[in-house]
């Protein structure tokens, strides 16, 4: 689920890093099921997840319309009778990964078969699914199923269809108004204590670079009423935060009795619902961050200072021609401006070395905006070319790989310095941390984050427990993450207003 910088990794310059304590933008390992559920009709399905957080909340929307038509859900694959891959089209790598699952599956249904043992019915879910559907299911024969992100109500019929007539099943229709809105997630892999909300669907930007709108369609947002009762119900559930998600949340907007409800005003109304409950929110694009938003991180302590702000690149020529539609100067006034509204704001941002035709007057700008910027982490990556998109039919990707390596090498040894001191500068404070569980090192340790999305570890003291907020002191650190001295329990509120609570 972590996947920190490592610098064996730029072996292969398509797979993410991040100098961020856990992945707010990407997952590079997969996600699979908890725990095994009930199942009423005698099938359990094994799921799991690749790529980014809207598809863990995307698997999660799975379970539950699966849950709903008696399927139970698997912990492993072999005890599953499905086995469906949530997946991600995003970098080549990503898709040869999938593939390599695909095909382990694959040989696992073939051996069953010939052991007289049950089937294995495989599907393929997610943003591989339009672009790969020929390839996986008529030349590989790799799978029995395929299903589109807005393609999962009809997952149910999908597999009986499969299942009766031997034959694949595929629905991969893209739509303009599927949000999943009534639906309830299954929060099978969650620890109980933060939840991911998904605000809206698709992608309207066309960044030269990315296939997210060819794979996941057109920009749609939910209804307000739907997102806040489910907020609401998250909080009666017992959980302490929520990520609210979308491609670009910034760009949320929709028609609530008469009354346009855009992103400021939905995290405004969220944040109405408890004083208890963190929000953070991901992804989102510079050119729709507004400073009605800037104003509501200020006024709502529960809207956490911190925002995941993609730059893409530091040189405006590139930007141009990555279609980003803003000047490195505009960045740039954007940040100033977001930390003279939020002091203290914390950013994190994603980076891509090696875009075609980079110059090495190019990448140096890049290094010099993180250097003026000091992200307090980033997700890296190196250009990869992507089928259909702007970039792939327009220009040549042309940068040769071991310059991509060579700049992306450069740029995580920065970020990774820069974490480092901005670490160092938060020795000595008193941070306002939620207790996510235990440490991974050491079960006598917690671990959970500051309102600025570190992560923090510190000893156990007696009595606190996940879901907990602690004031803790910070007394050392890593570039990854601070370690710390346990103060006192405390809440939301009392942190908000420390005379209050005297
Ligand atoms: N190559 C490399 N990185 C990419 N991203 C999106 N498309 C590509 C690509 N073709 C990165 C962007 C985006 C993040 C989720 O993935 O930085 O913000
Ligand atoms: Fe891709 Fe750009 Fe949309 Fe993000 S904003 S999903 S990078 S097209």
């Amino acid at each position: 689920m972590n996947p920190i910088a490592d610098l064996d990794i730029l072996a292969d310059t398509t797979a993410p890093v991040s100098s961020a304590p856990d992945a707010q933008s990407e997952i590079d390992q997969p996600r699979t099921v908890a725990a095994s559920a009930e199942a009423p009709n005698g099938r359990r399905v094994f799921i799991e997840t690749y790529g980014c957080q809207m598809n863990v909340a995307d698997s999660e929307l799975v379970a539950s319309i699966l849950g709903g038509e008696g399927y139970g859900l698997a912990a492993t694959e072999d005890e599953a009778d499905v086995v469906l891959i949530n997946t991600c089209a995003i970098r080549e790598k990503a898709e040869d990964r999938v593939r390599g699952r695909l095909a382990r599956f694959r040989a696992q249904k073939t051996k069953r078969l010939a052991a007289g043992e049950k089937d294995l019915t495989i599907g393929v879910l997610g943003c591989m699914a339009e672009r790969l559907r020929t390839k996986l299911l008529d030349q590989e024969k790799l799978v029995d199923i395929v299903a589109g992100p807005d393609a999962y109500r009809d997952l149910p019929n999908l597999l009986a269809s499969a299942d009766e007539t031997g034959q694949a099943a595929v629905n991969v229709h893209l739509s303009r108004e599927e949000t999943y809105a009534d639906l309830t997630p299954v929060r099978y892999d969650s620890n109980g204590v933060s939840a991911f909300v998904s605000i809206m669907r698709g992608c309207d930007n066309m960044c030269a670079f990315c296939v997210v709108p060819f794979t996941r369609g057109r920009e749609r947002s939910r209804p307000v009423t739907s997102i806040l009762s489910e907020c609401a119900q998250l909080v009666e559930a017992g959980y302490k935060e929520v990520t609210v998600l979308g491609q670009n949340v910034n760009s949320y907007r929709v028609d609530a009795d008469g009354h346009a409800v855009d992103f400021a005003e939905l995290l405004y109304r969220i944040s109405l619902l408890s004083p208890e409950l963190r929000i953070r929110y991901s992804t989102s694009h510079p050119k729709d961050c507004s400073d009605e938003l800037l104003h509501v991180h200020r006024e709502r302590p529960t809207v956490c200072d911190f925002i995941h702000l993609p730059v893409q690149h530091g040189n405006t020529d590139v930007l141009k021609r990555m279609r980003r539609t803003y000047s490195r100067e505009q960045y740039l006034e954007l940040i100033d401006r977001a930390r003279a509204i939020v002091p203290d704001i914390a950013f994190s941002t994603d980076i891509i070395a090696g875009f075609c035709g980079e110059t090495d007057a190019e990448h140096a700008d890049t290094i010099s905006l993180m250097e003026q910027v000091r992200y307090d982490h980033a997700f890296m990556f190196a250009y990869s070319e992507r089928p259909d998109t702007y970039a792939a039919r327009k220009y040549s990707d042309d940068v040769p790989e071991a310059v991509k390596k060579a700049r992306l090498s450069e740029i995580i040894t920065l970020q990774n310095a820069v974490s480092l001191e901005k670490n160092r500068q938060r020795i000595g404070r008193r941070e306002v941390v939620l207790v996510e569980g235990t440490s991974k090192r050491s079960d006598e340790q917690l671990r959970g984050r500051t309102d600025s999305n570190h992560m923090v570890v510190f000893d156990r003291p007696a009595g606190l427990a996940k879901g907990d907020y602690a004031l803790v002191e910070v007394t050392d650190c890593s570039s990854a993450t601070l370690h710390g001295t346990f103060v006192s329990a405390t809440t939301l509120e009392d942190a908000a207003h420390p005379s209050a609570a005297v």
